[in-house]
């Protein structure tokens, strides 16, 4: 008999050999597949999460909330913010992405479990009228700033092990929706194992482990695996824009957040919008020990997401909407931090686990039966040099499709779509009937190639020779 790997000595001097339990029972295939898997796992970072995490509480700690107090913003011009500082920063941004400093960044490994759709969320259609993808949104904003500013754009996208070859294919066959094809990059983020409430590596079936994407905080470590950090800099960017995949509204490349992040010297930058009601699932933006934190709305207790202001406005209404701008060097500090320790925290899930019993079949609990282990990028804020937070429009930054139906669901972000178009039309002189929300009585769609913001659509409208009729189905392109 041949001797058993050196990988099922180490797991089991680790107190996990029963990862290997069904080594023998399996093809030599799986055992291939299955001392792969093995491999990627870091015993040592699952051993101290055990300790820390898992063993000592039996039920996930609550967070330290001592001495938190709301963090300082900066209020847009129309609640009181200084224009002249805004006009500076919108210079300042311009400059920068004439000058090829900032490439886009999207964290696209999340399951999308919530909205029930089969396939890598970005896949799936948003737009009102032509339902293009929320890739394709992407795309023709990242395409149009580049041509803007004279610059086309670096785009890094990073997927899971789940969607990766899905989410490439994708874009190949939409032949990368008319971007260079050298400037998109996909990379996985890693993953890590679930384990059981007593710290054991949970088994998916007898010849595989349950691994799981690491969180969006994954990102740093993966974008300097992959070498995207030495590209940036090969390529002489220094700032990355980072949004999420559910979002279609976000400004993709905003030159006035990318001039307030430059011109304070900050290493990671954050948007808020005030949150519309107390319980908005949103994180908080707060301060802790002189540090800027981000605190979950699953953290924060119901009664301080209620506190109110003399004004009657929320206390702790400034809500993320995981809209970053993190600087190179910064993401390569945390990155290699991992390496004496990793600065970012894990944090921990309770969830049901789909293992197997002791006989070898697979089981689907009923109740929650382990945990997993996420990172957080706004978990790296407070290790930034000069943090900052500025304050947006969520009716242009943020209407994310996370559920099926109701709030921020495909249907919600459509409306919203919608009526951003409408106030770009009124804005610039057409009459378009809207009810009292905005939305405008007509579906209609604007094109990021015709205008992916004010800006840019004010000028293109502006060069019409004759304005189109805003009739139902219309399509500015
Ligand atoms: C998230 C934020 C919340 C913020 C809200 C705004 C967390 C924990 N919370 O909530 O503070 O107010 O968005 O919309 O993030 N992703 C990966 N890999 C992963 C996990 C997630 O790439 O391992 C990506 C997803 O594809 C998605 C994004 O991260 O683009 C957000 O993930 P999700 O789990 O949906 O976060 P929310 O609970 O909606």
């Amino acid at each position: 008999m041949a001797p058993p790997h050196p990988l099922v000595a180490t797991f089991q001097q680790a107190g996990q050999g029963h990862v290997f339990a069904f080594f023998d029972r399996l093809s030599p295939d799986e055992q291939v597949r299955l001392l792969s898997e093995a491999a990627e796992i870091d015993l040592s970072e699952v051993d101290r999460l055990n300790r820390t995490l898992v063993v000592p509480t039996g039920a996930a700690a609550g967070v330290d909330l001592t001495g938190l107090a709301p963090a300082p913003y900066q209020p847009v011009v129309a609640h009181g913010g200084d224009a002249a500082a805004w006009q500076r920063a919108k210079v300042a941004g311009e400059a920068a992405l004439r000058a090829g400093r900032v490439a886009a960044f999207t964290v696209a490994g999340g399951q999308g479990t919530r909205l029930g759709y089969d396939g890598p969320k970005g896949t799936f259609p948003v737009t009102p009228v032509m339902g293009k993808t929320l890739f394709q949104v992407f795309a023709e904003k990242l395409r149009a700033a580049g041509n803007r500013y004279g610059r086309p754009l670096h785009w890094f996208i990073m997927t899971s092990h789940q969607n990766h070859a899905a989410t490439e294919a994708f874009f190949k066959a939409q032949a990368c929706f008319g971007l260079d094809p050298t400037k998109v990059h996909f990379f996985r983020q890693g993953r890590m194992p679930a384990v059981s409430f007593e710290g054991k590596i949970l088994l998916e079936t007898m010849g595989s482990i349950a691994l799981s994407p690491d969180g969006h905080g994954g990102s740093l470590r993966a974008l300097e695996r992959s070498g995207a950090l030495d590209l940036m800099e090969r390529e002489g960017i220094d700032t990355l824009s980072y949004f999420q995949v559910d979002n279609p509204l976000v400004r993709a490349i905003d030159p006035t957040f990318v001039g307030w992040h430059l011109l304070h010297g900050s290493e990671m930058s954050s948007k808020m919008v005030p949150k519309a009601y107390a319980e908005e699932k949103l994180g908080h933006f707060c301060v802790q020990n002189e540090k800027m934190v981000v605190v979950e709305y699953s953290d924060l207790p119901m009664a301080m997401q209620r506190e109110t202001e003399a004004g009657g406005q929320l206390r702790y209404r400034a809500g993320s909407i995981a809209i970053h701008l993190l600087d190179r060097e910064f993401i390569r500090r945390m990155a290699r931090s991992g390496d004496a320790g990793l600065a970012l925290p894990f944090h921990r899930a309770d969830k049901k686990i789909p293992t197997i019993d002791a006989g070898g079949s697979v089981v689907k609990p009923a109740k929650v039966n382990g945990v997993k282990f996420e990172l957080f990028v706004f978990d790296a804020q407070p290790f930034a040099k000069n943090p900052l937070v500025i304050e947006t429009s969520r009716a242009d930054d943020f209407s994310p499709v996370k559920n099926a139906e109701g709030v921020d669901s495909p249907q919600s972000c459509r409306d919203d779509q919608r009526r951003q178009f409408a106030r770009w039309l009124k804005a610039n002189g057409a009459k378009l009937p809207t009810d009292a929300s905005g939305l405008p009585g007509v579906n209609l769609e604007v094109a990021p190639s015709f205008g992916y913001d004010e800006d840019s659509f004010a000028e293109a409208w502006a060069l019409l020779p004759s304005k189109p009729l805003l009739v139902d189905g219309l399509v500015l392109a």
